[in-house]
């Protein structure tokens, strides 16, 4: 089943899980580990630079040996080697990208240093059921939401331009960011998801923030500030907002989260209708980033691509967040373009733009 060439081992280590995954030459996943690093930074309620670094180091080993076991394979039936070269966290990224150059270089492999938002944006073709990834079309759109990024791009023949990006806070940042300051445990995205879907919706009503100037940017720390003085307007009024690890959340406070989970979703229907209407509707779109989890998001694309007729791609639940799947995947598409990297020149970047 595995056995269609390039073999190629994807490494990702951008923020703080450690992951590697390999991915044969007709995008099937083959297998996918990733090494999640919640124990060690709940403590800060947030991810703490120095310790992703170290556990990275830790955890590589094991989290390739379980890789090459799942797969089957052993490091000499890899042909191709992927690592994330940015954006994301220096001490990370320097983790993953160096052992993959090495690899790549002692091994006299091919080598791709992949930009962690285009392994993202192509995530959505990929299927979890171990079957051949999907053809990307030539055009489409891909919708990226994630803890650190918000975007909106436009693919031709591999060119990506970005229509749109986020001006200030990303999407997934504002649900940790409210989550936090409920007191909810690290990673608080997922269950601020979570309460929000037994919210009544509609009682509390937030703004959906458009700029000024008519760009189809997104911003997000408006609907934060709204967000936090609703949240200190329910203590004034002697609601309990210290939610901790408790299963239960009183109802006002639910209904603000389904508020602000509306809102925040809102934001991109507008904009993708704004593309819409302007006419620029995109034929594909496809969603992803580990925000791209969100049920209510993947409902309400759902409806507004099947209402103007717009093939969607989401993101599967087992690709959305951090995954080296995806660079893999992302590293196959540039094989088929004749794109390579030189393991000895490539360097790490915290900030990188789109490739
Ligand atoms: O792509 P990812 O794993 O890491 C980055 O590249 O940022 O995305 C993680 C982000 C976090 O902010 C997390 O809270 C958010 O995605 N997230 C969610 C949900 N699941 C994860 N945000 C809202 N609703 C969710 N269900
Ligand atoms: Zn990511």
């Amino acid at each position: 089943m595995h056995d269609v060439s390039p073999r190629i081992l994807g490494i990702e280590s951008s923020c703080d899980d450690t992951a590697a995954a390999v991915v044969d030459g007709e995008g099937r996943v083959v297998a996918s580990v990733v090494s999640r690093q919640l124990e060690s930074h709940r403590p800060f309620g947030g991810v703490v630079p120095e310790i992703a670094s170290r556990e990275h180091l830790r955890n590589w080993p094991a989290v390739s040996a379980e890789t090459l076991e799942r797969a089957g394979l052993g490091l000499d039936d890899i042909d191709v080697v992927a690592a994330t070269r940015g954006p994301g966290l220096i001490g990370s990224l320097l983790v993953g990208l160096s052992i993959g150059r090495a690899l790549a270089y002692a091994r006299g492999l091919p080598f791709h240093a992949i930009h962690h938002l285009e392994g993202h944006l192509y995530s959505p073709f990929l299927h979890a059921d171990g079957s051949a990834a999907e053809e990307p079309p030539t055009g489409f759109h891909g919708l990226v939401v994630s803890g650190g990024h918000t975007a909106l791009y436009r693919v031709d023949d591999g060119e990506i331009e970005t229509l749109a990006e986020t001006r200030d806070d990303a999407f997934g940042e504002v649900f940790d960011k409210i989550g936090k300051r409920l007191g909810l445990p690290y990673p608080q995205g997922p269950r601020v998801d979570e309460l929000a879907e037994t919210g009544v919706e509609g009682k509390v009503e937030l703004t959906v923030a458009r700029c000024s100037d008519g760009s189809l940017d997104f911003s997000y720390s408006g609907l934060k500030s709204q967000a936090l003085i609703e949240i200190e307007r329910l203590e004034r009024a002697g609601v309990d907002c210290d939610l901790g690890d408790a299963e239960e959340a009183p109802s006002a406070v639910r209904a603000l989260l389904a508020g602000f989970r509306a809102a925040a979703i809102g934001q991109l229907v507008d904009r993708l209708e704004r593309l819409r209407r302007t006419g620029r509707a995109p034929d594909l779109l496809a969603v992803s980033g580990g925000a791209a989890a969100n049920r209510l998001m993947r409902r309400r694309l759902t409806a507004w691509a099947d209402e103007h007729g717009i093939a969607l791609r989401l993101v599967p639940l087992a690709f959305s967040g951090d995954n080296a799947a995806m660079i893999a995947h992302a590293a196959l598409l540039r094989e088929r373009r004749g794109q390579r990297d030189d393991p000895l020149r490539v360097d790490a970047a915290s900030r990188l733009p789109m490739p």
